[in-house]
C-alpha cells in the first residue's frame, strides 16, 4: 500500500508521548479534572508512528480511540502517569503533551464523602503533583530530545522560555489560549485546530493556525530532523 512506501525516518527510534488530562480523586466517586481532550497528544503519537517510530503513548482519561500502531497505556493520576513514563524509558525522545493536574487533593477519602444536614461543606486541601516533564528533563534517564507544551494566556514567549530552562526541555510548543481562542468547546482544549509557536534556545518560530493533525505531522517531521541530524 501507499502507507508502506512512505519514508520511515524514525525507524528504530523509541519515543514516549503523554496526552490527555489527569484525574485526581477526591473520594471513590469524585475527581478533579480539566478540559484536555487528548486530540493533540494522540495525533502526535500517530504522526510519529507513521514515520516509523516505536511510540509509547501514556494517556490520561480520554474519550477518543487509541491511535493505530501505538502502544497506549491508560492512567488516571499524575503520579501514575509519571510512573508509566519512567517505566517506558529509555527512549530517544519524549514529548509531554498531557495537561497534567498541577495539584491533587491532600488525602483521598476512602469512602464517599457524605452530605450531612447542617454541616459546613468540606474544604479541599491541595498538594502539588510531581512535574513529569521537569522530572524527566533533569533525570539521568533523560532522552536526547525532550519536548514540552505550554498553554499561556499572557507573556507567551517569556513564559515558554522560562519553562524551557526550568523543565530541562529542548523545545516548548506554546499555545496562546487567550482571547477565547483556546479554552472551550471549540478552542485548543477540545477543538480540532491549534496555533502554536515553537520555542527553543535558538529562538521562536510561529506556525500558522492549522488542524491538530497538521501540527502533529509538522512536529513529527521536526522531531525526525532533530533525531536524525537532518
Ligand atoms: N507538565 C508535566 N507535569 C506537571 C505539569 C506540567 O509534565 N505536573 C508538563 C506539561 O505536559 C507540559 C509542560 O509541563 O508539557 C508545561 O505545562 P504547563 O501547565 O504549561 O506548565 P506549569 O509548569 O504547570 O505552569 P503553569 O500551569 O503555572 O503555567
Ligand atoms: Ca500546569
Amino acid at each position: 500500500t501507499l502507507l508502506d512506501e512512505r519514508p520511515k525516518p524514525l525507524a528504530g527510534k523509541r519515543i514516549v508521548v503523554t496526552s490527555g488530562p489527569t484525574h485526581e480523586p477526591i473520594d471513590p466517586v469524585r475527581y478533579i479534572a480539566n478540559r484536555s481532550s487528548g486530540k493533540q497528544g494522540h495525533a502526535i503519537a500517530a504522526a510519529l508512528a507513521a514515520l516509523g517510530a516505536r511510540v509509547t503513548l501514556v494517556s490520561g482519561p480520554v474519550t477518543i480511540a487509541d491511535p493505530h500502531g501505538v502502544e497506549t497505556l491508560h492512567v488516571e493520576t499524575a503520579r501514575q502517569m509519571l510512573a508509566a513514563v519512567e517505566a517506558a524509558l529509555p527512549a530517544d525522545a519524549a514529548i509531554f503533551v498531557a495537561a497534567v493536574a498541577d495539584w491533587r487533593t491532600a488525602g483521598e477519602a476512602g469512602e464517599k464523602i457524605k452530605k450531612v444536614a447542617g454541616e459546613a461543606p468540606p474544604a479541599l486541601r491541595m498538594v502539588e503533583n510531581p512535574d513529569i516533564l521537569a522530572t524527566i528533563g533533569h533525570s539521568p534517564q533523560r532522552p536526547g530530545l525532550v519536548v514540552g507544551f505550554a498553554a499561556e494566556t499572557q507573556n507567551l514567549a517569556e513564559n515558554a522560555r522560562a519553562k524551557l530552562d526550568r523543565k530541562g526541555a529542548d523545545l516548548i510548543v506554546a499555545n496562546d489560549v487567550s482571547h477565547g481562542s483556546g479554552i472551550g468547546p471549540s478552542g485548543v482544549m477540545g477543538g480540532d485546530r491549534n496555533r502554536v509557536r515553537i520555542v527553543s534556545r535558538d529562538g521562536i518560530e510561529d506556525w500558522p493556525e492549522m488542524t491538530k493533525a497538521e501540527v502533529a505531522k509538522r512536529l513529527a517531521a521536526l522531531v525526525a530532523g532533530r533525531l536524525t541530524g537532518g
